[in-house]
């Protein structure tokens, strides 16, 4: 057997104002009663009051659940599952990022099959489709809204506990770039480095297609346009739209295709440092390229070819130079400044490479290559 399936959220509304989706999502399915999943901040900020005037407008009654954290454990879903049976709900709202979207759906999991999230670790465990989930992204980057993937953290061992359920992807994907205005500009950056990373690691896997190519291309060379726009004015709704559709595209086409080693090193990294996610895939993101390219040129290539590089003969080596660039730009530390032990090297190669989204990158490193590529990162030299 040698094909391909591919995974779709069944909704996707993305644009200025598409946060009012939710309304006729609400009266076609009719839902009666929502859990709206988000953090204490998100809460009380003023978008949040589009999220309930769209739910007002479908007479559909809510209330919240305010306990979403930053890299949510099981425990954090179980709490979210609770609130979900106790309001008797028939559907939830996740508003936030990508912890407010895998809370919910691990809780939604719960909230159908019953037990803890935690029993939901590891692939399609549930027997029962989840509680439908409409996420509303606040952020454009996790691709979290468009995947069968939920990321929790493992209190116990120090990692990364991960779900992978056909059963838990949202009904309706909202990306609504008027909720993403005032985002700060580090989130901003940390966010929009997340998803390129996962649109290059996309395109750069063993395991692409087709579809994916067509996918992780296109975001690409959105973000490479608009990022700096939405660096320069967060108020550039245009910009923020772009990075809306490329973060999506990027989370189909990492969902459908793969991640790889600056995932590997990234997930590693959250774990040694603390830094958010999109932090630690984007100080690692020039280095990584650079690596495959010498495996992989032309696909390398092919991602500065969308942003606009010319020159064959160079491309490869000029759209390294050119990510470098970019990265350098953003508010976002490098290894070195997140404290970061250099004494920890080993360590962090070793955790990166029993990764398993490693599998997946283009040229698998030996250990005393891996090695040589972190103090690559942290010496901040490009070899
Ligand atoms: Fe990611």
């Amino acid at each position: 057997m040698d094909y391909t399936e591919l995974f779709y959220p069944a909704r996707f509304a993305v644009g200025p104002g598409s946060v009012a989706a939710l309304t006729e999502f609400a009266q076609n399915r009719e839902l009666k009663r929502g859990l709206i999943v988000t953090d204490r901040t998100l809460r009380g900020l003023p978008l949040m009051e589009r999220v309930t005037a769209a739910l007002d407008g479908a007479g559909v009654r809510y209330e919240f659940f305010d306990g979403v954290i930053a890299n949510p454990s099981a425990e954090t879903a179980d709490a979210a599952a609770a609130a979900f049976a106790a309001l008797n709900a028939d559907f939830i709202v996740a508003v936030g990022g990508g912890s407010a979207a895998d809370t919910a759906k691990a809780a939604s999991l719960v909230a159908a099959n019953g037990g803890s999230a935690r029993h939901y670790i590891g692939v399609n465990r549930s027997l029962r489709p989840g509680a439908p989930v409409a996420a509303v992204s606040t952020t454009a980057g996790t691709g979290a809204e468009v995947t069968r993937f939920f990321v929790l953290t493992d209190v116990d061992r120090r990692g990364k506990a991960i779900g992978v359920d056909d059963h838990c992807l949202v009904a309706l994907a909202v990306s609504d770039p008027l909720l993403m205005t005032e985002l700060p500009a580090d989130i901003t950056a940390a966010t929009a480095m997340d998803a390129l990373t996962h649109a290059m690691e996309a395109y750069c896997a063993v395991t692409a297609n087709p579809f994916t190519d067509g996918l992780a291309l296109k975001a690409v060379g959105l973000i490479d346009k608009a990022l700096p726009r939405v660096m320069k004015d967060p108020a550039d709704v245009a910009a923020r739209t772009d990075l809306c559709w490329a973060a999506s595209l990027a989370g189909y086409a990492f969902s459908n295709s793969g991640l790889g080693l600056m995932h590997s090193l990234g997930f590693s990294i959250e774990n040694f440092t603390g830094v958010p996610h999109g932090q630690a895939v984007g100080m690692v993101m020039p280095y990584v390229l650079e690596f495959n390219r010498r495996a992989i040129g032309e696909r390398v290539a092919d991602l500065g070819g969308v942003c606009g590089l010319s020159d064959h003969v160079t491309l490869g080596v000029r759209t390294v130079r050119h990510m470098s660039d970019r990265l350098s730009a953003l508010p976002i530390p490098s290894l070195r400044e997140t404290g970061f032990a250099v004494g920890d090297i080993p360590a962090l190669a070793e955790m990166a490479l029993n990764d398993p989204t490693l599998a997946a990158n283009p040229v698998q490193p030996s250990r005393e290559e891996l090695t040589a590529l972190i103090e690559s990162v942290y010496c901040e030299e490009l070899k």
